[in-house]
């Protein structure tokens, strides 16, 4: 019986821990790729502005379910994917077997072989340790390498963030990485890259069949753990009531705010 008692402690548990764990932090794949598509559809014009080449390396940060990826693979190029959510990263190599994809994370991975571009769409945004993505992304890229990134700039979803404050009685509560242009600039200027192109621009997002509370439940809930499912499904609808102005001919659209830059390894 003892040693049942500490097989169990030893090694049933931590294994139960850990699921638990992984199943409260990881990304629901499935419902990011059917409900919040508009994420990587709107990223198809940051790939325009990547302008893929033939034969360049490029690594996609953040791929997610992996569309853009594989969008930037049709140019010809050597496309691979990292994202620090090991379900996104299941999905996307279910969706293209062929690519490279692996889990890892913005502010620590590391690359054999240096890129010719490092692309990032709506992620940078999720890594509060600026200051240590960027460095790596410097580190991954080839002498004269480009970055190419959007995220959320200062603002970004301002209107929602302020509305889930006062409901939720948490100040300052926003748990993303918003900077404005300036701010951002001289980051990346400040670990060794040129700086060729900044814009921070509105870009209000029509949110897809399941609207806000979608929005809410997908990229919010896990900051407010501590609520049980009734309490969240009560803060949402509260945060509908106190933001009308967001819903538009029938339509949920985020006041979202986005920074876009292109950066060159000097
Ligand atoms: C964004 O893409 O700007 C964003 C998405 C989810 C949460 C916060 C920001």
């Amino acid at each position: 019986m003892d040693r049942l008692l500490v097989a169990y402690y030893w090694y049933v548990l931590p294994i139960v821990c850990e699921i638990l764990f992984m199943s409260s932090a990881v990304w629901d794949a499935t419902n990011y790729q059917e409900q919040f598509d508009y994420v990587w559809q709107y990223g198809e014009s940051l790939i325009s502005q990547l302008a893929p080449q033939a034969g360049e390396r490029i690594l996609d940060l953040g791929c997610g379910t992996g569309q853009l990826t594989q969008a930037i693979a049709t140019h010809g190029s050597i496309a691979l994917g990292i994202d620090s959510d090991p379900a996104m990263i299941a999905q996307a190599k279910a969706n293209y077997p062929s690519l490279s994809f692996w889990t890892d994370s913005a502010d620590s991975f590391q690359l054999s072989v240096p890129v010719d571009a490092v692309f990032s769409n709506a992620v940078l945004h999720w890594v509060s340790e600026a200051e240590a993505a960027v460095e790596h992304i410097v580190e991954a890229l080839k002498p004269g390498g480009r970055l190419v990134a959007e995220l959320g700039g200062k603002g970004n979803v301002q209107t929602i963030l302020t509305a889930l404050e006062e409901v939720s009685g948490e100040a300052n509560l926003n748990p993303w990485y918003f900077p404005g242009l300036g701010e951002y600039v001289a980051l990346l200027e400040a670990a060794g890259l040129s700086v060729t192109y900044a814009h921070i621009f509105d870009r209000p997002t029509p949110l897809g069949a399941s609207g806000l509370a979608g929005w809410l439940t997908m990229f919010g809930q896990r900051f407010f753990q501590h609520l049980s499912a009734e309490e969240w499904t009560r803060l949402v609808r509260q945060v509908e009531t106190k933001v009308p102005q967001l819903y538009q001919d029938g339509v949920w659209v985020a006041d979202y705010r986005r920074l876009r830059v292109i950066a060159i390894k000097v």
